[in-house]
């Protein structure tokens, strides 16, 4: 194996390494505007980096969190004292990764259905983020259910974004994290969701070898098969996992370095429990571990939003607090007692 393989093996084994997972923080302007509408914050550039900072040097951090995905301002950016967030996230153990798709866009002739930009001009993005001291990359890819949806054309469209993202990722020396989010909005079954989600993996990891994607140095963001939100009778925890792992083993093959889970609306300690019970049905041929956004977030959000300055220290306690569950999650050790 050449060096920059090596390289990229060993962070995505970094990435997913046991009791550890990832914190999703790169929100678009769009929707950090919508999480800091939420509390009551003004969407401003230094509210951004005064939040963000607060949570990237929250003391201990490192024990639970690998990585954590930047958004592009975020990279960029210093804290009052002048230093790099980069480098205080090398500090702290944690790796910092890049979002580098540019959204997902309506797709023309296929309503109701995305597809994800972002290819044109990436080599020279990847590149620069290197200069900037990324390790990993986040690609982000939208399937929705609904009537006659997903179309075969909207999951194999996205799929190919989502290799030739990856394999330009690894050209670059940066581990691709490749997420195939099946929305959970809707009223679908668990069977439906599985079938969706079945499909997805089933396409993405086809177009991952057609483009010469080393699946040792790729971690998988997937979404857990799960009921829709509006769905009558929604599965149980037990139900989820078992689906989950059951879709997974059909579909991922066991060169894949990691499976990370996004939380895609889930409360946080539902996604906490959904996680630990996966972790608890055996041996399987990866980590299963996590890369959430609004599970890990949430109550930290808050806290800090009620008063920025005198919760600084309190909403870190919070963020720390979920790390650690999930941590324990991701080896099948945690409990509700735990959770305080
Ligand atoms: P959620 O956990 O809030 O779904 O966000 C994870 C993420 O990064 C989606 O791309």
């Amino acid at each position: 194996m050449s060096k920059k393989l090596e390289q990229l093996v060993t962070t995505a084994q970094a990435m997913v390494a046991p009791g550890r997972g990832i914190l999703a923080i790169d929100e678009s302007m769009g929707t950090i505007k919508k999480r800091f509408d939420a509390v009551g914050i003004e969407n401003t550039e230094d509210n951004r980096l005064d939040y963000r900072s607060m949570m990237l040097t929250a003391d201990g951090l490192g024990e639970h969190i690998s990585g954590a995905i930047l958004f592009d301002e975020t990279i960029r950016q210093k804290m009052p004292d002048g230093t790099r967030l980069v480098d205080a996230m090398n500090d702290a153990g944690i790796l910092p990764g890049i979002k580098v798709d540019k959204g997902a866009k309506d797709m023309a002739g296929f309503d109701g259905e995305k597809i994800t930009e972002g290819l044109d001009g990436l080599r020279e993005r990847l590149a620069e983020y290197v200069e900037l001291g990324a390790k990993f990359c986040k690609w982000r890819a939208v399937i929705t259910i609904g009537d006659d949806i997903p179309s075969r054309s909207c999951i194999d469209s996205n799929a190919h974004a989502l290799a030739r993202y990856a394999a330009l990722c690894q050209e670059a020396g940066l581990v691709p994290i490749v997420e195939p989010e099946v929305l959970m909005n809707g009223t679908h079954d668990l069977d439906t969701s599985f079938d969706v989600t079945e499909a997805t993996l089933k396409s993405l990891f086809q177009q991952l070898y057609e483009q010469n994607v080393m699946l040792e140095g790729t971690v998988l963001k997937a979404s857990m098969v799960i009921s829709g939100d509006q769905a009558d009778n929604r599965a149980s925890t037990q139900e989820v996992a078992e689906a989950t792992v059951d879709c997974l083993l059909n579909s991922v093959p066991a060169a894949v370095a990691g499976v990370v889970f996004l939380s895609g609306g889930q409360g946080d300690v539902e996604a906490t429990e959904h996680l630990n019970a996966m972790n608890q049905l055996g041996e399987l041929p990866w980590p299963l571990s996590f890369s959430y956004g609004r599970a890990l977030q949430e109550g930290c959000l808050k806290e800090w939003a009620a008063d920025p300055k005198a919760n600084r220290a309190s909403a870190q306690k919070i963020l720390l607090h979920r790390a650690r569950m999930n941590g324990l999650a991701a080896q099948g050790e945690w409990g509700s007692d735990l959770e305080g």
